[in-house]
């Protein structure tokens, strides 16, 4: 099988590696003015945002100014914002940490900076990001989305109740600092669902028709990696040696998204998102066991091998394999409705008319109304 390989982004791994790591791209950093975008108040209130701040600077930057994120589901309003202050100051580097809206609200800032036409347009049109835009270093602080390798940003517009992804080569960041000590502090639930969303990238990557050989090998390595550590940190969120397989699982997966993309369920999720405010991860967990049914009817043998990898299980039918999904996010404590979700059964119809991308990837893509049946499978 033939394939073409490309990961533009220079990554730093490990655990307790950032300080090395900045040291490492002093170069990078000498006389730069850098926008340190972030989410949530907690990287502030600890001092990691502080620690930060100085690191930058010990290591060359001659300022770094900051620009706090509201948090899930970053909004175009927030992006245009941050790229204004790009403009403004002439800051000539964006540095991000955070999760992944962390990282998309950098993303979203660095096109809104470089762009002449609105975040909006880029979204809604399908526009790509213009090529030439500011470098990035993303520092992620969870380990499942996969942004400090891809080459999406995704962004919610409020007023459209519209999520989608604004993409082009140029979003990948220039450096990626994957320290798995970042991780440590986040909650159970945080934990389950960025994980999640990292099995559902190795899955959906695995399963996509754009999948090659390369990619299909870090799938499987991501798969059982996660099978393994997943529910290890659902028992114990202090094992320091799982939470940096996860980080490892995740930054693999980062490595797909770049090259192979997703499947039916991202594509699906948005619109969720979208509608109810909930997070990408249960937007996911909620499709996937309905979802991984349909894809065992087109493709048995590859979903029976995602199973022996996540769980040393195989399962013999479409139904076996829904209950095996079901079963494990149970296990982890993300099972759920779209009803749950608060999605109504009259909101399906216009959620389907607001899926974007490519579905014809998917295995299970390319029949008649599968997006409507698996919304309505999943109330
Ligand atoms: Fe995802």
């Amino acid at each position: 099988m033939n394939f073409t390989w490309e990961v533009p982004t220079r990554i730093h791994f490990g655990t307790h590696i950032c300080e090395g790591a900045l040291a490492a791209e002093r170069n990078c950093l000498k006389g730069c003015k850098a926008l340190l975008v972030y989410t949530g108040h907690t990287l502030r209130e600890n001092d990691t945002l502080a620690k930060l701040q100085g690191l930058l600077q010990e290591n060359g930057c001659t300022e770094v100014l900051t620009y706090g994120g509201h948090g899930a589901n970053p909004e175009i309003s927030e992006a245009e914002a941050a790229g204004k202050q790009i403009l403004k100051h002439g800051v000539n580097l964006i540095v991000a940490l955070g999760g992944g809206s962390a990282i998309d609200l950098a993303k979203g800032a660095a096109v809104a900076a470089a762009s002449n036409i609105s975040l909006r347009d880029h979204l809604v049109k399908g526009i790509p990001a213009p090529s030439a835009i500011l470098p990035l270093i993303a520092l992620p602080t969870t380990a499942g989305t996969g942004s400090e390798l891809s080459k999406g940003a995704i962004l919610s517009d409020r007023e459209l109740k519209i999520k989608g992804g604004i993409r082009g080569k140029s979003l990948a960041p220039k450096i990626a600092i994957v320290d798995a000590s970042f991780t440590w502090s986040m909650p159970e639930k945080l934990t389950m669902e960025t994980g999640f969303d990292a099995l559902a990238h190795a899955i959906e990557s695995y399963l996509s028709r754009k999948a090659n050989l390369h990619s299909e090998q870090l799938s499987l390595q991501a798969i059982r990696l996660i099978g393994e550590n997943l529910p290890k940190l659902k028992r114990d969120l202090s094992d320091r040696e799982a939470r940096e397989k996860m980080s490892y699982a995740s930054m693999l997966m980062g490595m797909n998204l770049y090259n192979v993309g997703n499947c039916l369920p991202h594509r699906m999720q948005y619109p969720i998102g979208a509608a109810t405010g909930t997070s990408h991860a249960m937007g996911l967990a909620a499709l996937y066991p309905v979802w991984i049914k349909e894809e065992y009817r087109a493709c048995p043998d590859k979903v029976m091998n995602v199973f022996r990898y996540l769980l040393n299980r195989t399962p013999h039918s479409a139904q076996e394999a829904e209950e095996l999904m079901a079963n494990f996010l149970m296990e982890l404590g993300l099972c759920v409705s779209l009803e749950e979700l608060g999605v109504k059964e009259g909101e399906i119809a216009a959620m389907v008319e607001k899926i974007s991308g490519d579905i014809s990837v998917d295995p299970a893509g390319g029949e008649d109304g599968i997006c409507s049946k698996l919304y309505i499978a999943a109330m």
